[in-house]
């Protein structure tokens, strides 16, 4: 009776779709209020659904090739012409594979941006906000409507292969980033996408792999950046991320995407599958997962390869026989899918693509977005010891220079997958110490060991002595020695995690035998992870790191190095001693696919420093070459009205003063403490920093307004976010292990 009772509805509510279809494939007036760009958003979208078949709208489920979305050309829809990201426009023709080879089809050349965790360590999110804006000029400059980024999954692990595209551990400096960057992407007018949601966090098993994460370590720590990116990044897309989250796959995962993102934060925008990551028809568009990718003929050829299937992918499930087919059997519903087409529609009236379609043939890698990577690449570079003010160089009082290292004279501009841009250009570490020191300083070049997995005298004995000792001899007979170490694309990237924290084999043999050779040894890091230090810090007199700073990063370093610039990044994540001393060890990557988040809200310093776990370099700590001093924190209450609305905050401001002889820049954070909660809560939490340029001697008054959110943790028996009233501590420093000074702050009830 209740089979029939279903089937008689569906048959039902199929006759009235395909009723609607035979009015909607009526032919289109001129004038169709859709089409005219002075009509309100919402009336556009209704109106043109109201024109659209069940096929047609059945169509717009699922991506028509490996980057665009179907059109319907009957209508006007466009595609959405998609480019992978966030560190620039990457090639978007072909398999992933193909984009990435030097030598595949449609070469696109573009900006290469600094990676997502230098620009995180700039702390600057003016600076990401004009990066972002830049990125969508190119994509726009390139013929294409939408970028994949910003990746704002937090940094919970120091072995996460992707840990380069996002912004650190914490979710506070992550989400102020996101938001930045889609801000600065959206005002051009191009569609960025926030990726990936949620807790993706790991590359193992990445397509089949579960976590599990309480409610409240996934309010406190995985969602806020995608929170902040929808609800003050007025984000127009998410993207659903590959692996389960408690149990069931992001792509039609009911709590996460119609619950916690559609109906909890209010999202507006259509929700995008990562590449090949459905598994269902009807669970997926219930789930409200509204866009398919890839789709059409590459979709089918992908699928049809045996290593698509064997490695986890899913895709296919949306196409326009299937979904047709579960609407007409009643388990998609109309209105159903009518929200989801709508949300495709609403993105592409709101960009002003309908309007304004993207033709390309502009110009991209202009002066002003080679200055953006620029200034990104050199504000993000961590200054993390400096023995004897060794740093910065002086040119006139040096004569040679050993560079020194398997990434010294490669651009390793990023790490590896999707992210990973081809620039017209890219300055090593090496030309940019060249072209800094000019004719008058000698500057030489020895890798000193071979990359591992890249270079074959890596595995032969004879090879590799000859190459220490070339390095070492052009240190000993140098009068400094600059040694670039870290990783490249096929050790650290998309797919696959870091295996070691470790540096690849023989770098920490390297810097050992050239600080032995030369006392005046600068190690560069270029990475985008952490890396372990123990074997040679105590005796390393200075220390720079440098990510991957994309296209400019070698001129960057040179900057820092000779002075030129003044570092001021900041760590956007602990480094541990070790992988042991990391919170997640002993809960990655899980067991029989399974990884449970057990170490929950102690994620980077919020575990380091509540439990009291001495870090290698502490999350907010970086060097400048000057110093600045901290004084008269003040807390003041204020109450605002707007309208009917009241609002009660509290201003917080300080004083920091350039006490040193140079220019510089210093990010200052604002950390709260609350010491009379109920639950327990991590020793403190960034709530607040801002990165202030100071002339030497000058001071200036830096403000924070910090209001009931930034004293909240969430309740999972509330549901909500609490702050409880009485006294909390707000802390003002240079790092989370430098608090400067402390202040109460009363929160009544
Ligand atoms: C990645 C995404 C990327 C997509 C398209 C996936 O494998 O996880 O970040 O945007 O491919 O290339």
């Amino acid at each position: 009776m209740r089979c029939s009772l279903t089937l008689t509805l569906a048959t039902f509510l199929f006759a009235t779709a395909f009723h609607a279809s035979v009015l909607g494939a009526q032919a289109v007036p001129a004038d169709a209020p859709y089409k005219i760009p002075a009509t309100p958003v919402e009336q556009r979208v209704a109106d043109l659904l109201r024109r659209m078949t069940v096929e047609e709208k059945a169509t717009m489920l699922s991506g028509s090739g490996w980057m665009e979305s179907a059109p319907i050309e009957r209508l006007g829809i466009p595609a959405i012409k998609m480019a992978d990201g966030p560190m620039g426009v990457r090639s978007w023709a072909g398999s992933s594979a193909i984009t990435n080879a030097a030598s595949g089809p449609a070469k696109v050349l573009s900006t290469s941006f600094p990676s997502g965790v230098a620009m995180a360590a700039t702390w600057d999110p003016e600076l990401v906000q004009r990066e972002g804006q830049a990125i969508g000029q190119e994509v726009k400059a390139l013929g294409r409507d939408m970028i994949l980024g910003p990746t704002v999954n937090i940094n919970r692990v120091p072995l996460w292969g992707r840990n380069f595209e996002g912004y650190g551990e914490d979710p506070y400096l992550t989400s102020r980033l996101g938001v930045a960057y889609i801000k600065g992407v959206q005002s051009e007018g191009v569609i960025p996408s926030v990726k990936h949601f949620a807790a993706n966090n790991e590359e193992f098993e990445r397509h089949r792999i579960d976590a599990h994460v309480d409610e409240r370590t996934l309010h406190e720590i995985y969602l806020p950046a995608f929170k902040a990116a929808v609800e003050e990044g007025g984000a127009w897309t998410v993207m659903s991320a590959y692996n389960r989250l408690n149990g069931t796959y992001c792509a039609e995962n009911v709590p996460l995407l119609n619950d916690i993102l559609k109906k909890e934060i209010g999202f507006k925008g259509f929700v995008i599958s990562d590449w090949g990551s459905t598994y269902s028809t009807a669970p997926t568009v219930n789930a409200g997962m509204d866009l398919e990718m890839p789709g059409g003929p590459p979709m089918q050829a992908w699928l049809a390869r045996p290593s698509t299937l064997a490695s986890g992918n899913g895709a296919g499930w949306l196409t326009q026989d299937k979904v047709l087919a579960e609407v007409k059997a009643g388990h998609i519903g109309e209105a159903t899918l009518d929200d989801n087409v709508s949300r495709i529609l609403r993105v592409i009236f709101e960009s002003g693509l309908f309007d304004h379609p993207h033709l390309g043939g502009g110009e991209v890698d202009t002066p002003a977005q080679k200055a953006v990577a620029l200034q990104g690449a050199t504000e993000g570079i961590v200054l993390l010891k400096n023995a004897g003010s060794l740093l910065p160089l002086d040119a006139a009082k040096i004569h040679s220079i050993a560079v020194i290292g398997p990434n010294a004279a490669v651009a390793r501009t990023g790490g590896g997958g999707s992210s990973l841009v081809r620039p017209k250009y890219a300055i090593t570490p090496l030309d940019g110490i060249k072209e800094r020191a000019g004719n008058g300083l000698d500057v030489k070049y020895a890798p000193g060991v071979g990359m591992e997995g890249e270079d074959p005298a890596q595995d032969i004995a004879e090879a590799r002595t000859k190459l220490l000792k070339e390095a070492t001899e052009a240190a000993a007979h140098a009068d400094v020695a600059v040694v670039v170490v870290g990783r490249y694309s096929k050790l650290e990237g998309e797919s696959f995690d870091v295996k070691t924290m470790d540096l690849p084999a023989g770098q920490d043999e390297l810097i050992a035998a050239v600080e032995k050779a030369n006392p005046h040894t600068i190690v560069v890091l270029n990475t985008g992870d952490p890396v372990t230090m123990t074997k040679w810090i105590d005796k390393t007199p200075a220390l720079l790191d440098m990510w991957y700073g994309g296209q400019e990063g070698g001129h960057a370093l040179a900057s820092v190095l000779f002075g030129d610039a003044n570092p001021s990044g900041k760590l956007p994540v602990s480094f541990p001693k070790r992988f042991e001393d990391s919170p997640a060890y002993g809960h990655y990557p899980g067991e029989n696919l399974r990884v449970d988040y057990a170490e929950g809200i102690y994620v980077g310093y919020r575990y380091f420093d509540t439990k009291n776990v001495e870090p290698q370099f502490p999350f907010g700590f970086g060097l400048s070459y000057t110093n600045f001093e901290y004084s008269d924190l003040r807390v003041v209450h204020a109450v605002t009205h707007s309208g009917t609305q009241k609002q009660e905050l509290d201003l917080v401001s300080v004083d920091v003063k350039n006490t040193g002889a140079r220019d510089g820049a210093e990010v200052v954070e604002l950390y709260v403490h609350d010491g009379h909660a109920k639950i327990d809560r991590p020793t403190h939490e960034l709530k607040g920093f801002q990165r202030v340029e100071l002339k030497a001697g000058e001071t200036k008054t830096v403000q924070f307004n910090v209001d009931r959110a930034d004293l909240s943790y969430w309740s999972p028996e509330k549901k909500d976010w609490i702050a409880e009233p009485g006294t909390f501590e707000i802390q003002v420093g240079a790092s989370s292990r430098d608090i400067r000074l402390r202040g109460p702050l009363e929160l009544k009830k």
